[in-house]
């Protein structure tokens, strides 16, 4: 449906390449630049033009879409100027990502910790991941090329640990024709519940064997010489979708990041990079006067950021590593292709913010699962990247990173129903050995079965339903009212 509270402002975004400073057009699908293989971001060559609106204007202006009823503005697209400023309303795919909730900790979690904080449920969104922020983008972005070029067929294409396929497929299979999804996936490395999505949607589901790290090489070199559409995050689209988090995070507290903390798991590194992205641009624009601390947690069987940051500066030397298993499997990634940007952003951010303004923080496989199960016990819907986050915040507490008077907000990246799997492992001692999990027996939950199956045959409903309530009662030691 037509809107015309759609903006009318355009701006003009071009890649930027990284490595070589080299621009590009934003008319065509470009992921590296094809002068030295950099890797890009998106930059709006106009944006000095947004700075003539002043941030109370701006802060209102976002404030009242809130209540928008076009759905072109109901997402990620509520900050339309500020992200791809250059698709129309009709190219706008909306699933309802995005405006995912902040749920403050249960009071004991909290009062457990030592310090408030919250929980962004981006497992709340369609595909139950935060991907599909980057999702929305990119195939808004896609339909409105696809509208310019008349193209016939577009085959989208994707390595993945699960969320970004899950994502792909269902934007990809909400489209429809002229786009078509392919994802590439390493094999036994992706829980069922991941698997079932691009399958759900209709996808093209490809595997191999080995890790993340290594399909992502092969959707490289097949996006560097065929005629395919990337849908990794080194498509620069993606990360300007990622952005919204930011957005939503200053929203909802009011525009006012003065204390706040944000926790963020760290894989291919995309997402951290488009959250320092999107708090720079409110910073630049007034809408924010502060910035906010970022935290990017890695786990010690997948950490390449971490050891990156973990050096003095001027001695920092990039490393990629191999991974060894990990519950926080969605990040379990040793050469994130987003590192050159986290590099420059963080630079930034520091830049702006202050030395404490971007960390990196490292947490064992047994914090992780601890703090996943602890979270989801007191009311919290975390995945194992969330916990990561929830054990992120408890290193920086130990370390005094983060004082009495912040507030810390986790990133549930995903729903924790994708990661049942490593809950049942927890709950049933089950871990193999390299994953390095001890569970706390007292933690562990498991299904009673009150009766064999043969009490259910030969009676009838009443006669059945007295002896279950019989099993219940002896079971809980029921007292008559
Ligand atoms: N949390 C979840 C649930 C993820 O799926 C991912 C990445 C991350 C955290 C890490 O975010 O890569 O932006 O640093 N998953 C990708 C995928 C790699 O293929 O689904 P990142």
């Amino acid at each position: 449906m037509h809107n015309s509270d759609f903006p009318t402002y355009r701006g003009h975004m071009e890649y930027v390449c990284l490595s070589c400073g080299q621009r590009y057009p934003a008319d065509s699908l470009l992921y590296t630049c094809p002068q030295c293989g950099g890797v890009f971001l998106l930059e709006n060559t106009d944006f000095a033009h947004l700075r003539t609106t002043d941030g109370p204007t701006w802060r209102k202006r976002f404030d009242s879409r809130a209540a928008a009823r076009s759905t072109a503005l109901r997402g990620i697209f509520r900050y339309y100027e500020l992200m791809a400023p250059l698709m129309d309303e009709e190219d706008i795919v909306y699933l309802g990502e995005g405006i995912t909730p902040i749920v403050e900790a249960a009071a004991p979690l909290r009062d457990q910790v030592g310090v408030p904080f919250a929980y962004k449920n981006d497992g709340q969104n369609p595909s139950a991941s935060f991907k599909d922020r980057g999702m929305a983008c990119a195939f808004s972005y896609l339909k409105w090329l696809c509208r310019r070029n008349d193209w016939e067929e577009v085959l989208t294409v994707c390595a993945s640990t699960g969320d970004t396929s899950a994502a792909a497929a269902l934007y990809a299979s909400y489209v429809g024709a002229p786009l078509k999804s392919v994802v590439l996936l390493p094999h036994g490395k992706v829980t069922p519940q991941q698997l079932s999505q691009p399958l759900g949607s209709g996808a093209t589901v490809l595997e191999l064997p080995g890790v993340f790290d290594d399909c992502m090489k092969v959707v490289e070199l097949l996006a560097e010489n065929y005629r395919v559409a990337l849908l990794n995050s080194k498509n620069s689209w993606r990360i300007l979708g990622q952005e919204s988090y930011a957005y939503e995070v200053a929203q909802w507290y009011n525009w006012d990041v003065d204390r706040l903390c944000l926790f963020v798991p760290v894989g291919n590194a995309g997402n951290i990079t488009a959250i320092m992205s999107g708090f720079l641009k409110m910073y630049d624009l007034g809408i924010i006067t502060t910035l906010p601390r970022i935290f990017g947690v890695q786990s010690s069987h997948a950490d390449p950021v971490y050891r990156y940051y973990a050096a003095p500066e001027g001695e920092r030397v990039w490393q990629p590593v191999d991974v060894r298993p990990s519950v926080a499997q969605a990040a379990m990634i040793g050469n994130p292709v987003s590192m050159p940007r986290v590099r420059r952003l963080a630079e930034r951010f520091v830049e702006a913010g202050g030395e404490r303004a971007f960390q990196v923080v490292q947490v064992t496989e047994q914090q992780i699962m601890d703090a996943m199960i602890e979270a989801n016990r007191h009311g919290h819907i975390a995945c194992t990247q969330g916990g990561e986050c929830l054990a992120g915040l408890r290193n920086a507490r130990r370390l005094g990173l983060v004082g009495d008077n912040e507030h810390a907000v986790l990133d549930a990246t995903a729903h924790a129903l994708k990661f049942a799997g490593f809950q049942e492992m927890y709950f049933t001692d089950a871990f193999p050995p390299a994953y390095e999990v001890q569970p706390d027996v007292r933690l562990a939950n498991a299904p009673e079965l009150l009766l064999p199956q043969e009490a259910r045959e030969g009676r009838d409903v009443a006669e059945f339903a007295r002896l279950g309530a019989e099993a219940v009662v002896k079971r809980l030691g029921l007292a008559r009212r």
